[in-house]
């Protein structure tokens, strides 16, 4: 059964198709004015389902193409970006070619931004890999590669053709990847939705095992959650600051470690654990709210401990933020859970949470 979750955004309007076999019915999402469609892949997700792919896309009687980029978030740079325009201009791929992002979310915002900018502006269809890419990062439209001296600095809105979420290839996923995925759903929980917050405490083993009605609810429910946030701020001139929560300390652990030494979701889920911290003495999130925050992260199976990288250093990394503005680092913070809002913090409440939070 295919579950359908619409997306409506000043920047276009598209479908999330969520079901097992998704993979096989590509040539459904592709545009019949398309001229050549170039999946973009890596050898990992390539080894394992590029065939699939292909040979769904090739039932569009269309010119297909195959281009793969080293596999890691430490490739997730201007460079690598270069092999995907090499491939498009070598093959002579024009203006109405489809890109197809076959991966998780580094894949997923490599090839949404090459998108935007090759001869400015083509399209592109999300086939997301992982659950994380599968439940935040294909929607929305984000997409960006990393810069040295920050994540996610360099990028743009573009919104995908269509979304496809195969939830069968979620089997081949590392536990650690799944863990990884899981805190990114619990964050529409505590940002948005306490009654989901609760289903995800009640079915954290269940999600972990990868029990098939669970990750589809799972996915479904995130899918709706940020399908409304874009929908009302595509551009995050607001509301969708909230979907941030835990990144502005899950971004210094990961520039600050090395990109790929932690994931993404592994340091969002920290961060949350740090942003719960931080709420409860800004805005009076209650003491038992964090316990239960951090026994999620950890229940899901992420890090709740920091690593120490210095507390000067840690806060010169939170400034490298997008909600930074006059130097000032914006929080994403919770008054309760199920509710979000984003507010500066005095440095020393920042201080203390590092004290308690980091190893
Ligand atoms: P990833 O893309 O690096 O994938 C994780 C690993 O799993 C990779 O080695 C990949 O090759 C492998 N893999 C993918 N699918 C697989 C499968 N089905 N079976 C086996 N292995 C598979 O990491 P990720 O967690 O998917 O994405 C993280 C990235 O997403 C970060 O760069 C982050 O900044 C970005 N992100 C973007 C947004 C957004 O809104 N654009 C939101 C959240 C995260
Ligand atoms: N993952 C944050 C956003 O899409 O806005």
């Amino acid at each position: 059964m295919t579950v359908v979750v619409d997306v409506d955004t000043p920047g276009g309007r598209y479908p999330i198709h969520i079901g097992a076999g998704r993979l096989d019915m590509l040539d459904a999402s592709v545009p019949a004015d398309a001229t050549s469609i170039v999946v973009v892949t890596n050898p990992t997700v390539g080894a394992l389902y590029a065939e699939r792919a292909l040979a769904a896309l090739q039932r569009t009687g269309k010119r297909v193409l195959r281009i793969d980029l080293p596999d890691g978030e430490v490739y997730k740079d201007w460079q690598t970006l270069n092999l995907i325009f090499d491939g498009l201009l070598e093959n002579r791929c024009d203006r109405r070619a489809l890109l197809v992002a076959l991966g998780g979310g580094v894949i997923g915002d490599m090839v949404g931004f090459s998108a935007s900018v090759y001869m400015r502006g083509v399209r592109f269809l999300q086939v997301p890999t992982t659950l994380l890419a599968q439940v935040d990062s294909s929607v929305g439209g984000k997409t960006a590669v990393n810069h040295p001296l920050g994540k996610n600095m360099i990028g743009a809105f573009h919104q995908p053709v269509a979304v496809e979420i195969d939830t069968g290839v979620l089997r081949t996923l590392p536990d650690r990847e799944i863990s990884a995925g899981l805190a990114e759903v619990i964050k529409y929980g505590l940002i948005l939705d306490s009654e989901f917050w609760n289903w995800c405490e009640a079915n954290a083993c269940a999600l972990r095992a990868l029990q098939p009605e669970a990750v589809s609810h799972a996915i479904r429910r995130s899918c709706e959650l940020k399908a409304q946030v874009v929908g009302k701020d595509e551009r995050e001139s607001g509301l969708r600051a909230i979907l941030n929560l835990g990144h502005t300390f899950g971004h210094a652990i990961e520039s600050g470690m090395g990109y790929g030494e932690w994931l993404h979701g592994e340091a969002v889920g920290c961060g949350m654990v740090q942003a719960a911290e931080l709420s409860a003495r800004v805005t009076g999130f209650p003491a038992a709210d964090v316990q239960r925050v951090r026994a999620l992260v950890a229940g899901i199976g992420c890090p709740v401990v920091a690593p120490d990288l210095g507390d000067d250093r840690w806060l010169a990394l939170m400034q490298v933020d997008k909600k930074t503005e006059g130097g000032e680092i914006k929080f994403v913070l919770m008054p309760r859970i199920g509710e979000a809002c984003t507010r500066t913090a005095p440095e020393a409440a920042v201080r203390d949470v590092l004290r308690h939070t980091v190893a």
